[in-house]
């Protein structure tokens, strides 16, 4: 298979292999509803085969930046529909990324100064950086057993919300320390109730959650973001295999979309990266490090549908793990930031531009929707 050859699943068609992959970019308002640049951001990136937006909060219990974008209210939902639309009028495909973020949520964002929660009580290291400097991640507090059901309900409002908006599916953010990885590692998970103690019930918190989506939207419009060697939080498990390769199999069986892996490179002499991963530049270091094998082939083994790979990809190193059947996708962050053409730019293997880490999360138009497209 070639990089940008159409991609067919179950229920969608692609037109390409290339993904834009979810980007918190914080120019929603104050209360977390897109504003219309966003329409015209994600707009612009419709020629990807499939958009993943922004990692979107699914309950006001889990905040970080003030203007970081939320689903979890009728205003939202309208404008939510405004950029679905967008994207739908240039022949894009659209999935909206969810997630709660349990732990690494701060009280000052909170409801009340509420603290936030988590399986356990255990802090995540770091915190949130603030124009007052870095804001330390609280130690939060333990679900109790009979709340966990309605955070789950939280993330099935969160769906509803997501089809009615008209997106074409949903991305269940099982990664980067957020809660649902925070249930399933079991240096974050303690608990001995029916949602921790073994494998089977630390998996079971994102496992309802994808159940009850697929209820709601259908098994083959939900896809799963992981991140096995996600780290960078002080996030810990003590058999990354045996995790994954129950989730692959659970998830393999539900019929879903997609799984999204992001295991991008590691070190330098870890000998079981794959050489193609090794030569690129280390920016994102959340690939397996040490002795860890490169999970994709795990990942491929146990779960049939489509695999989407991500983290310090190029046009040659995509295009190299979907020729050789190691991924069916690739997606792309950074590149996307700064190249909203990166599909046209990939075909006629022109110069990428590069992307201004200082707008990032800035707000406004700038850094945002102005970088050039190879005929603007
Ligand atoms: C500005 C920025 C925001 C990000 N926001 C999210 C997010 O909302 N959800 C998520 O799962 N990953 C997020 N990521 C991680 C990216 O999706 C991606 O995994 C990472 O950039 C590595 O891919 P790349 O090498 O193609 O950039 C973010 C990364 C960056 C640089």
């Amino acid at each position: 298979m070639r990089l940008l050859t159409p991609l067919k699943t179950e229920s969608l068609t692609l037109r390409n292999r290339v993904v834009l992959a979810p980007l918190v970019r914080a120019r929603c308002d104050d209360e977390r509803a897109p504003t219309p640049i966003m329409g015209e951001y994600y707009a612009q990136r419709a020629s990807a085969g499939l958009l993943i937006t922004e990692g979107t909060h699914v309950s006001p219990y889990s905040a970080t930046r003030k203007t970081a974008a939320g689903h979890h209210t009728d205003r939202q939902n309208e404008a939510w529909k405004h950029v679905v639309s967008r994207v739908h009028e240039a022949g894009g495909v659209i999935f909206q990324q969810l997630y709660h973020v349990g732990r690494k949520a701060i009280s000052e964002s909170l409801p009340g100064g509420a603290l936030p929660v988590a399986p356990s009580a255990i802090a995540a290291n770091g915190g949130i950086p603030t124009p007052n400097g870095l804001l330390p991640f609280p130690t939060p507090r333990a679900l109790e057993s009979d709340e966990i059901r309605g955070v789950i309900a939280e993330f099935h409002k969160a769906v509803r919300y997501a089809a009615k908006a008209g997106f074409d599916g949903v991305e269940l953010a099982a990664s980067s320390g957020f809660l649902i990885e925070q249930f399933l590692k079991d240096g974050t998970n303690l608990r001995t109730d029916a949602y921790g103690g073994t494998l089977e019930k630390r998996a079971r918190f994102l496992l309802e959650i994808a159940d009850g989506a697929a209820e709601i939207i259908g098994p083959d419009r939900i896809g799963v973001r992981l991140t096995p060697h996600f780290r960078a939080d002080g996030i810990e498990d003590s058999d990354t295999i045996a995790t994954y390769t129950y989730v692959s199999k659970e998830l393999s069986r539900r019929g879903l979309a997609y799984l999204h892996v992001q295991e991008g490179t590691g070190r330098d002499d870890n000998p079981r990266l794959p050489l193609h991963l090794r030569q690129l530049d280390r920016k994102i270091m959340i690939g397996p490090s040490g002795d860890e094998p490169f999970l994709a082939p795990l990942f491929r083994q146990h779960f049939s549908g489509p695999l989407i790979l991500n983290g310090n990809y190029d046009a040659r190193s995509a295009e190299q793990v979907v020729a050789d059947g190691t991924a069916d996708a690739v997606s792309f962050g950074r590149m996307y930031i700064s190249n909203p053409d990166l599909v046209d730019r990939f075909r006629l293997n022109a110069q990428l531009a590069e992307p201004d880490t200082a707008t990032y999360y800035s707000g406004g138009a700038k850094g945002y929707t102005d970088y050039p497209t190879l005929t603007a």
